[in-house]
């Protein structure tokens, strides 16, 4: 499975601050944001990731990830000129995806919850249709909300519902197969011109192809594109390492942990960094026993 993080964007809701950066670089507590979306990919197992920016973010992406190799991944990059909706991703990424599945998340979202890395690994094998992630929320009418039936059953989707059924929010977080490309290519842009993501689900579930995956209590989703998401996710991350001493989408840490670099080098990426606190959290973790489980 191939893995693509879109990261473009106008960040209007951020302005000022994005009128100088794009979002997807600004922290979330002690590290990019772009951390979090790419740690969620590389959790799932996926190891060839094209990150989608537009001309003017692009070249910071590359300035701070580079190829990838240093983490033991391959990472590729693709302009979208002008944000043309979440699912012109496919269109952008055709080539990267090939013949492959692929999971698309969105650049300025933050997961982070028990057995996530399990639930993800189980639901990108062998994807046959699309695989959603459902998240109850308080207010359903801002987001893309699903309805499921009582065995769970996804049996319907609908964009920013004025009253919803539903309280499911349908996370930034999706599995395709390779029909994804095909679908994404044959949509007609939207009211407001772009390729919606909704559109493309939709076809999945008329084709009785579209499973949602519940992100219950306990788990946490995050979106970070205004002023007082961005403080409350920085907030979270920061509680977490505050009170359990775990740093969550810590890249390097995922890495190691997923046997793409061992513990020499991630402890070597710690010490390139270790007059930050992040960088010495990597060199303890590389040698500290207590740290020897998955956190
Ligand atoms: P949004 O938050 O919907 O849009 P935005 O980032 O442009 O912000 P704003 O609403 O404040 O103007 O986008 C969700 C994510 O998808 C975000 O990481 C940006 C990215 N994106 C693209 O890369 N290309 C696109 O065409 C769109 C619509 C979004």
């Amino acid at each position: 499975m191939k893995g693509i993080i879109l990261a473009g964007g106008n960040g209007t809701r951020l302005h000022p601050i994005t009128l100088g950066v794009s979002k997807q670089l600004l922290p979330v507590y002690d590290k990019p944001m772009i951390y979090y979306p790419l740690s969620v990919l590389m959790l799932a197992g996926i190891t060839d990731i094209q990150i989608i920016a537009d001309p003017d973010g692009l070249p910071g992406f590359q300035r701070l990830l580079g190829d990838g190799a240093a983490l033991g991944i391959t990472l590729t990059y693709a302009e979208q000129d002008k944000p043309r909706g979440l699912a012109d991703a496919f269109i952008v990424g055709a080539e990267h995806i090939g013949d492959d599945s692929v999971a698309l998340i969105l650049g300025d979202n933050l997961f982070h919850g028990p057995g996530f890395g399990e639930i993800l690994r189980t639901s990108a094998r062998d994807v046959d249709g699309c695989v959603l992630f459902g998240y109850p929320v308080s207010d359903p009418e801002r987001y893309g909300v699903g309805e499921v039936d009582a065995s769970g059953r996804l049996v319907r989707l609908e964009e920013k519902p004025a009253v919803s059924r539903s309280d499911l929010a349908i996370t930034g977080l999706y599995f395709y197969d390779n029909d994804v490309v095909d679908i994404a290519r044959r949509l007609n842009p939207s009211e407001r011109g772009e390729l919606e993501i909704t559109d493309v689900n939709r076809t999945y579930l008329e084709r009785g192809k579209a499973e949602c995956v519940q992100l219950g209590r306990g788990f946490v989703w995050l979106d970070t594109g205004t002023h007082n998401a961005l403080n409350e996710a920085g907030q979270y991350v920061q509680i977490l390492f505050n009170r359990q001493g775990v740093r969550i989408g810590c890249v390097e840490e995922i890495a190691w942990r997923m046997g793409y670099i061992d513990r020499d080098t991630c402890h070597r990426l710690g010490l390139a960094l270790s007059k930050s606190p992040y960088g010495q959290y990597l060199m303890e973790i590389t040698s500290n026993p207590r740290y020897e489980e998955a956190s």
